[in-house]
């Protein structure tokens, strides 16, 4: 009953949790693992007998013994689609080890999962019909230039995922921000653009045609070329209070300023404007905070320690005192005792268990229950494992909580 219900429960997380492999995919990979075992079980043999090795292992090689020792291995235990699958073509895979093994133009994966599962296509084939993927004029599948998606699989789209530099659906155009080196019907060669121009007749910055978004045709040198707008300057308050403006290539952004800025034009203290309050300008553009700890006159209040912060102060307690909430006052921390708190007994622990394995037990019988059928039963169902997901959770902290104010 439980072992049935605990089954029921892996199957179902298993259904949540396999990605989502196409039937195509799962009948390849068992494929491999087959072609894999035979691999590892060639210099096998049988053990025993006083029958020279030779003659052991050539009845070895094509014996029942090495099938199902290879069949044992070839799905992992949690890979559910897997075993499926080898179930249902178990027969189909025996066929093929005893006919077809020695048969170049018979691998596994033809035999199995194009023929027999009709999972598969043949190689640059794609779809429910296995139609050729697309080439356009040239020889090569996507103008080779690109990726057929989903080639041999009868899931695939078949469609053109091109190369970074070409587009098209059978990548046979150069993509934006590249030109073209060489073309024919057949061929076509694409190179990346200088990153200041939007389209080029070349990879230098002097080649542009046009320019790209955040930069500007100017002269330099006699010769025209596209520059980067430092935006920064050509456009006023483009940042909010507290930040300044940073350029780079084709764009800007705004960073914050230092901690003792408030008005600032870099990211240092040496770049401010104005400072911030609890900060003074000492030199032109340089803020720095004050101190008000050194001043000595304030966090006076019994055990309480000075910290500095950027524009202001905070009184602390010193080690091993925190403020208590009704008197304000700083006062011996009650936490550090409680790493002379007695460990949890065992007994309590193992109460503990045998709590989790009642309800585990009890979820179960309630399982056993909703697999008739019944709606009720199948809420219940629901409900229990979700009361006792959050029981376990709320235990799991207390324990956590508990372990943390011992180690402080
Ligand atoms: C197209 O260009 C490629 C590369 O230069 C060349 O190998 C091929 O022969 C050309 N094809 C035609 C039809 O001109
Ligand atoms: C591109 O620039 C490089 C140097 O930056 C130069 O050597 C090369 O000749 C230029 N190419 C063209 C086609 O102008």
């Amino acid at each position: 009953m439980g072992v049935l219900c605990y089954t029921f429960l892996a199957i179902t997380l298993l259904f949540s949790f396999t990605n989502a492999a196409t039937d195509c995919e799962v009948c390849e990979k068992l494929a491999v693992a087959f072609m894999k075992g035979l691999e590892n079980t060639e210099g096998k043999n049988f053990e025993g007998g006083d029958v020279d090795w030779e003659e052991k292992n050539l009845k070895y090689k094509t014996s029942e013994t090495r099938l199902i020792e290879i069949l044992e291995k070839v799905c992992e235990k949690s890979d559910f689609k897997c075993n499926k699958l080898l179930e249902e073509q178990e027969e189909a895979i025996e066929t093929w080890y005893k006919k077809f093994r020695e048969n170049e133009d018979k691998p596994l994966r033809t035999y199995l999962c194009i023929t027999t599962v009709n999972a598969c296509c043949p190689e640059n084939k794609f779809g429910d019909k296995c139609e050729e993927c697309p080439k356009g004029n040239s020889d090569e599948i996507c103008f080779g230039r690109g990726k057929c998606e989903g080639a041999g699989d009868r899931e695939g789209s078949g469609k053109c995922v091109c190369d970074s530099e070409y587009t098209g659906d059978v990548c046979d155009k150069c993509a934006d921000h590249h030109f073209e080196i060489h073309s024919n019907d057949t061929y076509i060669l694409c190179k990346s653009c200088h990153p200041s121009c939007d389209t080029c007749t070349g990879e230098n910055a002097t080649e542009c045609i046009a320019c790209r978004d955040g930069f500007k045709e100017e002269e330099v040198d006699g010769v025209k070329r596209c520059v980067d707008i430092n935006e920064c300057v050509e456009q006023q308050n483009l940042c909010g209070d507290g930040e300044y403006c940073a350029n780079t290539a084709g764009s800007y952004k705004c960073e914050v300023c230092s901690k003792v800025c408030d008005k600032c034009f870099g990211p240092s203290h040496r770049h401010c404007y104005s400072c911030k309050p609890g900060s003074i300008m000492r030199m032109p553009y340089m803020c720095q905070d004050i101190d008000e700890c050194s001043s000595g006159a304030v966090c006076l209040g019994m055990y309480e320690v000075c910290v500095n912060t950027p524009g202001h102060y905070k009184c602390e307690c010193a080690r091993f005192f925190r403020r208590d909430p009704v008197s304000n006052q700083c006062q011996p921390d009650p936490a550090i005792y409680s790493r002379y708190v007695p460990k949890r007994n065992e007994n309590e622990e193992n109460k503990d268990d045998i709590q989790q394995l009642s309800v585990a037990l009890i979820i179960c019988l309630i399982g056993t229950m909703a697999a008739s059928g019944n709606i009720c039963w199948t809420l219940l169902f629901f409900l229990s494992i979700l009361f006792s997901g959050m029981w376990w959770a709320s235990d799991k902290t207390d324990r956590i909580a508990t372990s943390l104010a011992r180690s402080y």
